[in-house]
């Protein structure tokens, strides 16, 4: 009786546990990462004091986005840069659209966008010194590519400080990470990856339970 018993309680032990472990790994094929963007260049000529030219409008820029996904295309929606004249995105300096388009996993694309500054609030963005410090935020929509099928359209919000010289180009020579302007995702993915952790462990707890339980008697 006791052994019937037994045995029914092991097998709903490795039920369990077999469903636990197929979630894990189903969780772990169908985690996406975020696409990586940074600010590669930045360009207003407006500033170029050698050229002379503070009436020009254009606000060029070239952005990298990066797939960190080993096996996950990205569809990006048109991507959408404002550019601000201050930390505190106090007045617009303009826009620049970069089309939609898709990118394969681990891939890396640079893209070059143009758009038309307020060069009014441009001019009196910098300093003295002809130096001054612009924000750039990114927004944008993706969609995952898994296989054969494309998930839940996904909103990205980044964004950075960009220094400018005198010459209205962006300081130093390496990218300029954008940064989440949402950081709840990442604690939501935190809090997710303990309670999957929670959910195994607290399986491996019943299943040694049960084991214990049987009192010795080991099925199969
Ligand atoms: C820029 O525009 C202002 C006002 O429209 C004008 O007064 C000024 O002469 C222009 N400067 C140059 C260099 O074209
Ligand atoms: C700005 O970008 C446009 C389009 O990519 C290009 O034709 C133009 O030469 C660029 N201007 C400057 C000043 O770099
Ligand atoms: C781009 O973003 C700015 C600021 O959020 C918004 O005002 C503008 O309408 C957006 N443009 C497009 C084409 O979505
Ligand atoms: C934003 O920053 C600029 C200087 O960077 C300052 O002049 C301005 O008063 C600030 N605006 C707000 C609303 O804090
Ligand atoms: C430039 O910005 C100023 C201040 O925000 C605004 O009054 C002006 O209308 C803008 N000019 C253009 C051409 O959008
Ligand atoms: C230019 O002026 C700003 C603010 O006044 C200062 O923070 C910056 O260090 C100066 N840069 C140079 C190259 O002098
Ligand atoms: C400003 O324009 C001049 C003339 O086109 C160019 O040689 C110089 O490199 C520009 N300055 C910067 C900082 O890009």
């Amino acid at each position: 009786m006791a052994d019937s018993g037994g045995g029914r309680g092991g097998c709903c032990c490795k039920l369990i546990f077999s469903l636990g472990l197929t979630s894990l790994f189903m969780w772990l094929s169908l985690r996406t990462s975020n696409p990586k963007c940074s600010v590669e260049k930045f360009y207003l000529p407006s500033l170029n004091e050698t050229l002379n030219t503070p009436n020009d409008t254009t606000l060029n820029l070239t952005l990298k986005l990066s797939n960190p996904n080993k096996d996950k295309g990205i569809k990006y929606d048109a991507v959408n840069v404002t550019v601000f004249d201050s930390p505190n995105r106090s007045h617009v300096v303009g826009n620049v659209l970069v089309p939609a388009f898709y990118q394969g996993h681990k891939k890396n694309a640079k893209k070059d966008g143009t758009g038309t500054a307020n060069t009014t609030v441009t001019l009196r963005a910098v300093s003295g010194n002809g130096t001054g410090v612009f924000r750039v935020d990114l927004s944008t929509s993706v969609k995952f590519k898994i296989m054969f099928w494309y998930t839940k359209r996904q909103r990205i919000s980044v964004g950075a400080d960009v220094t400018v010289n005198a010459g209205g180009v962006k300081v130093g020579k390496k990218g300029i990470k954008l940064k989440s302007l949402a950081p709840r995702m990442s604690c939501f993915c935190v809090v997710m990856g303990a309670l999957v952790n929670l959910l195994v462990i607290s399986l491996l707890n019943f299943c040694s339970f049960s084991v214990r339980n049987n009192n010795g008697i080991i099925e199969e």
